[in-house]
């Protein structure tokens, strides 16, 4: 397992690299990663969490080759927004994940940059520090692995590494910036996708009236609507069995009942078991009402459709439906009038204005 909370591994590091400098003298000619430790780069950074948050999940593991760094984070927040990671130069990670929207897209489908549009709806990216299997049908493993892929996506920024590694080396900011973040001014595609996934990282949404209700203590911070729905979301919903308070996604792939006939394989196409068709990621419901459209084929426009699929929508007979979908065996339209205008409020109660209007994760 190469995953690990990032603190104590800095300091080893560190000493490796001195012992192995005044062992070999050889080494000094290479480009060290902590070449910039003089000057005080890279510096370590943490997320900052509240205590309650902190209690119910825990610091999410750090992948040991790509700790936290002040540094690191800044450059990846740059590249989130550099357009000439796309080949046209017009493109960056925020033409898809807009922070108003809770780094979502509100189109249905994100349009690449020579007009072809994909399949499948833009996913919103808050406290993905937690995840591990990304995009809707998993196929890659880490944020650091994740960010490779866009850049190369002939339906996204339809470049090519190369050319972006070319594009940044020609830039003598950036090589500043990279030795500052890694001590190295040779810029390659594994320390872009670094830098990129460090920032992802920091993206934690976490002050949600929901947030300062549960985990705050704050008995005001709620409307009753929205406790009557939160009381629904856990316990006769069952939606909590997938969407798991705090996170609210398990991180699990499954089959909510969308299709009797599953249309996009999803899960199944990257594992070839035909027991995963049609299964995909549990998307976090945090920011929802910011999020639209919803599903990954963004085939419900508003919150009223999504909660029309779970009243009366849910195709039972899909052959891998969930197992936590049995509730809905026996109750199809599980929800009153009443009960739907509570599990809506409920829904609203989960935007973070603070994410969305976060300065740390805007434009530089
Ligand atoms: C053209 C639009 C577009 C661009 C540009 C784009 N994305 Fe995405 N992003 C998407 C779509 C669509 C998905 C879902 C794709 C899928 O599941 O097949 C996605 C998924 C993701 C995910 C997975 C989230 C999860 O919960 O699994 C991450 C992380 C992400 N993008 C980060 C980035 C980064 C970093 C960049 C820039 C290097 C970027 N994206 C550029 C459209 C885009
Ligand atoms: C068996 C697990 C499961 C249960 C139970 C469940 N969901 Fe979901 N939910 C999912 C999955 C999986 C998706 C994404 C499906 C897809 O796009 O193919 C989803 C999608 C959603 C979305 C759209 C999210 C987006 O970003 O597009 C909302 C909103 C939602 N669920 C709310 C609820 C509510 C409210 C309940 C209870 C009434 C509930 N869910 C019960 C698994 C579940």
């Amino acid at each position: 397992m190469r995953m690990r909370h990032a603190r104590p591994i800095i300091l080893p590091a560190t000493v490796f690299v001195v012992v192995m400098m005044a062992v070999l003298p050889g080494c000094r000619k290479d480009p060290v990663v902590y070449a910039g430790e003089e000057a005080g780069w890279p510096t370590p950074a943490d997320l900052d969490l509240p205590p309650g948050v902190l209690a119910l999940l825990g610091m999410p593991d750090m992948p040991l080759d790509n700790p936290l760094t002040v540094e690191g984070i800044a450059l990846g927040r740059r590249l989130f927004y550099e357009k000439a990671l796309s080949d046209t130069q017009t493109m960056s990670c925020a033409s898809c994940h807009r922070q108003g929207n809770a780094f979502s897209d509100p189109r249905a489908f994100s349009v690449g940059t020579d007009g072809r549009v994909g399949t499948r709806n833009s996913m919103t990216l808050a406290n993905l520090a937690w995840g591990d299997r990304m995009f809707w049908d998993g196929r890659v493993h880490g944020l650091e692995a994740q960010a490779h892929d866009p850049v190369v996506d002939p339906l996204e920024m339809n470049n090519s590494w190369p050319v972006v590694e070319q594009r940044l080396n020609a830039d003598a900011e950036y090589r500043q910036l990279f030795r500052q973040a890694f001590g190295t001014t040779e810029i390659d595609s594994t320390l872009v996708t670094h830098a990129l996934a460090q920032f992802i990282r920091t993206m934690t949404s976490f002050d949600s009236p929901f947030d300062r209700y549960w985990f705050g203590g704050d008995t005001t911070a709620m409307s009753e609507e929205a406790l009557n729905g939160l009381a629904l979301f856990t316990s006769q919903g069952k939606c909590a069995g997938c969407h798991t308070l705090g996170l609210f996604t398990d991180n699990a792939f499954r089959n909510n009942g969308l299709d009797l006939v599953v249309t996009d394989p999803g899960l199944g196409a990257v594992t070839g078991d035909p027991g995963d068709l049609g299964r995909f990621k549990v998307p976090t419901l945090r920011n929802i009402a910011v999020t639209a459209p919803y599903m990954h084929d963004s085939r419900f426009a508003t919150l009223e459709e999504v909660l029309g699929h779970y009243n009366g929508g849910v195709h039972m007979a899909s052959p891998t439906v969930d197992p936590l979908m049995d509730f809905w065996g026996m109750n199809p339209a599980p929800f009153s009038p009443n009960e739907i205008i509570d599990l809506m409020a409920f829904l609203h109660s989960l935007t973070d204005e603070t994410f969305l209007l976060d300065p740390r994760f805007a434009e530089p």
